[in-house]
């Protein structure tokens, strides 16, 4: 891995001076956080240092392949599967695609989201995904039952809907046209549409939705991508013109989520337990600001991570007509309304989640105790552990043939596959909305496929800003049987 890296764009807008006293913090709190330490206090060893800079890696961590990146130093350092990060933090960082590891620590009652969170918190907010305690779990309790399986049921049927309606409007017109779709573009409008008529009871117009995207897109690339790779940028705010463009982004998505809620508060019969319902209705929200900002993580985490995982499932399945096949034949031999439960389109599904996790940065925990893991390795208390799940996902001592596309290794899969997989993550700050998640997917992938056969006329790229998404990447629907 070369070092002689350029500084990237972490100090773009400073001036000379103050680039070099943010150089001199940094180098300050490296020796002073002891991070290139191979061993600890009793002489056990901590995990390996991956074989990158310091610069290179926060440029990494804030670049769009970061899953990319994880996977070289485990590669590179001899498929070591934790490892240290060298970053210029105090507490050590680790990264992990070690299922035994990372599941006893995202598991571990006393592992906590570390401050870091708190740099996603673009309007200075506290919120669901950020925060711990009592101040999380009260969020938590409050929308938990809008995920019971009424609500489910209730949400996938309007999700079916809208699906049904792209289907007849979009994809069959332009298959009739010859023309290639963007999948992820058109999934992303499917799942958006779900989550605010179902969760809110809100119908966006397209300006809105085109809006809150780029809104979206300036927010997490300044407040998650470049913000944890490097801290120094909450404290220089305002002086980085990327900044500002992404506070102004934030305020105009908190902008929309209050008008969310002002629609709800003006129905006469809004639907009892929607999202929207439990959040305006929850005393733990001290201001119209606190509620706005948790619908506002609802709506984000609520459709791209859907919506991408739906098109990188019909991507790989454009590149593999034989597993479209064998996903058909099953349909054939049920009924519309069980096709959600056919195993073919489950391993299929979970075979796309594995390759490309839209989570693929991975749950990062701050450390309630000292852990020693199953290789002799050492990592003290406080330090910052991310369950990576591109390395847990694709580790070659866990998954045979692991960057290729094979949903029948799901058939009769082993305890450590399953053990490995860990889409949702794990422990009491997993995903809230899997059950929603599932639901969609297991009903909108047959219901395309029992329609159209799919092929591939772009690749595209895959991109890594928090969630891992295709870029560029074309579909061409065609008649089944070539009718
Ligand atoms: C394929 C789809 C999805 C995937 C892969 C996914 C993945 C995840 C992961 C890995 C986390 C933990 C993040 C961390 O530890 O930092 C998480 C948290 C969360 N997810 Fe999802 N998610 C999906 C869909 C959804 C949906 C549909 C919703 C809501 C409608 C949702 C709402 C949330 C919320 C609110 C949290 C924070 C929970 C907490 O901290 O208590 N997610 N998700």
């Amino acid at each position: 891995m070369s070092s002689d890296v350029v500084v990237p764009n972490l100090f773009s807008g400073l001036g000379p001076s103050v680039a070099a006293a943010v150089a001199v913090v940094v180098v300050t709190i490296v020796i002073a956080g002891k991070i290139f330490r191979r061993d600890g206090e009793n002489g056990q060893p901590y995990p390996p240092l991956a074989p990158a800079s310091m610069l290179d890696t926060m440029n990494k961590m804030q670049g769009s392949d970061l899953p990319w990146f994880y996977l070289q130093m485990a590669t590179t350092l001899g498929n070591k599967y934790t490892y240290r990060l060298k970053l210029p933090l105090r507490q050590m960082f680790v990264v992990t695609g070690d299922p035994n590891f990372a599941r006893d620590v995202l598991l571990d009652p006393k592992s906590t989201k570390p401050d870091l969170y708190r740099q996603f918190e673009a309007d200075g907010i506290g919120n669901i995904f950020t925060r711990n305690g009592e101040f999380w779990h009260a969020r938590r309790k409050g929308t938990a039952p809008a995920f019971s399986s009424s609500h489910i049921k209730r949400m996938n049927s309007v999700a079916i809907e809208i699906a049904e309606l792209w289907i007849k409007n979009t994809l069959l017109p332009v298959m009739k046209e010859g023309k290639p779709f963007d999948v992820a573009k058109e999934m992303i409008n499917i799942t958006l549409d779900s989550i605010c008529k179902t969760a809110f009871e809100y119908d966006p117009t397209e300006e809105e939705k085109e809006q809150f995207l780029k809104c979206e897109e300036l927010v997490t690339t300044e407040y998650i991508s470049r913000s944890l790779s490097n801290p120094f940028r909450q404290y220089l705010g305002p002086l980085l013109p990327k900044r500002r463009e992404a506070m102004q982004a934030a305020k105009k998505n908190l902008a929309l989520a209050k008008r969310i809620i002002a629609n709800y508060r003006a129905m006469k019969n809004p639907t009892k337990g929607t999202i929207v319902d439990l959040i305006a209705n929850n005393k733990c929200y001290a201001t119209l600001d606190e509620m706005a900002v948790d619908l506002i993580i609802y709506l984000v985490a609520g459709h791209d991570t859907t919506g991408y995982t739906l098109a990188f499932t019909l991507l790989e399945l454009a590149r593999h007509p034989e597993e479209q096949k064998k996903i058909r034949d099953d349909l054939a031999k049920r009924t519309p309304d069980d096709w959600s439960n056919s195993k073919v389109v489950q391993m299929a599904i979970k075979e796309s989640m594995r390759l490309y996790p839209v989570s693929a940065g991975g749950s990062l925990r701050q450390l309630g105790r000292d852990f020693e893991t199953d290789d002799g390795f050492v990592v003290p208390r406080n330090s910052n552990v991310v369950a990576a799940m591109i390395l847990l996902h694709r580790n070659p001592t866990v998954f045979e043939d692991a960057d290729k596309f094979i949903p029948s290794r799901w058939e009769n899969p082993t305890k450590e596959m399953k053990d490995a997989f860990l889409i949702f993550s794990a422990g009491k700050q997993n995903c809230i909305g899997q059950a929603l998640a599932n639901a969609e997917l297991q009903c909108i992938i047959p219901m395309i496929l029992s329609q159209v056969e799919l092929e591939v006329v772009e690749e595209g790229s895959v991109d890594c800003f928090l969630t891992m998404k295709p870029t560029g990447a074309w579909l061409k629907a065609k008649p089944l049987n070539g009718n």
